[in-house]
């Protein structure tokens, strides 16, 4: 039984995952030769999607608003500026509101407590559009991307470098589902907390999973070696700080050369070249980086269809 909102990837099953990445996989062959990913199905025909939006986003808003036409539905906007979630009104009011207008709700906001608010008091399914804890669908595509290039996940090794934030977790999180191997490379006091790596090393049986400071040895052998901004959204005040503590972990071609020869570099994006990684290695050949950003799309198709259909 599929759970009613998606809000992290602990929330679902082996057997979910398996059932995202098929319906994906159908989705996006279905798409004919126009390469828009339009197909003809229209299973969402008559439904409404708000996007409730508390930071910017380009790959999250656009993916989801235009799966959502696509599937024959259609969606509404609310910025913070729209709605001033919790300070123009309770979470609880928005969500008891929104749910008697569409049929299903996605949020990004600063607070994952919000995302968990606004599940717990809508009638309609809630995803997680990205919150200071995780960012599900966007790890959910990553892995389905990675599926696809390589044919499967079995002995993947998905190196991470960088800060322990929303997607480092989220990779984490799934890594461990999936039996991937999962290495984290960060500065001193940035890595994922012991507590969450005791708790998602406890439920799996046969994943890898670690941390280390050296960004060298967290490539080793690494099928996927991937990063993300040191400066989350809502971090912007610790920015120079980041920046200085961050120097040494730049994806770069001296430490992709440690990797596997046909390794492939993924960002969830966006990125900032010369500092999580430099512009020859985001553009280079191993860079799988706008295959990522266009499976958001279908892998994101699959999630609203298997929310709100079944
Ligand atoms: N990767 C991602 O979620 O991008 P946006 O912040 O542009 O939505
Ligand atoms: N860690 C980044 C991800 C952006 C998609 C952020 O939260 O800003």
């Amino acid at each position: 039984m599929w759970p009613k909102h998606l809000i992290t990837v602990a929330d679902l099953s082996v057997g979910d995952i398996e059932d995202i990445f098929r319906q994906t996989a159908e989705l996006k062959s279905s798409r004919g030769g126009g390469g828009s990913g339009a197909g003809t199905e229209k299973p969402l025909a008559g439904k409404t999607l708000a996007l409730v939006f508390e930071k910017s986003s380009l790959r999250t808003r656009v993916s989801f608003d235009v799966a959502m036409r696509q599937l024959g539905g259609g969606t509404i906007y609310l910025s913070r500026q729209d709605i001033d979630l919790g300070h123009r009104e309770s979470v609880r009011d928005v969500a008891k509101t929104l749910s008697r207008y569409v049929d299903v709700i996605a949020l990004r906001t600063f607070r994952h407590e919000t995302v968990l608010e606004m599940a717990k008091d809508s009638t309609v399914p809630v995803i997680n559009a990205l919150s200071d804890y995780t960012h599900p669908c966007q790890a959910l595509t990553d892995l389905y991307t990675v599926r696809e290039k390589r044919g499967t996940l079995e002995g993947v090794k998905v190196s991470f470098i960088g800060d322990g934030n929303n997607m480092a977790r989220s990779l984490a999180m799934l890594c461990a589902k999936l039996g991937v191997g999962f290495c984290i490379a960060s500065p001193r006091g940035y890595g994922l907390d012991n507590e969450f790596l005791d708790k998602i090393s406890a439920s799996v049986t046969h994943s890898p999973l670690s941390a280390t400071t050296d960004p060298s040895e967290a490539v080793a052998g690494a099928d996927v070696v991937y990063t993300d901004t040191w400066i989350s959204m809502g971090q912007e005040a610790e920015a120079e700080k980041k920046r200085r503590d961050f120097r040494g972990y730049c994806v770069d071609a001296a430490l992709v050369a440690g990797a596997k020869k046909d390794v492939l570099v993924m960002h969830c994006l966006p990125a900032h070249r010369g500092e999580e990684i430099s512009g020859d290695v985001l553009d280079g050949p191993n860079s799988i980086v706008y295959d990522q950003a266009e499976n958001r799309l279908h892998v994101q198709k699959a999630i609203l269809k298997i929310l709100l259909t079944g």
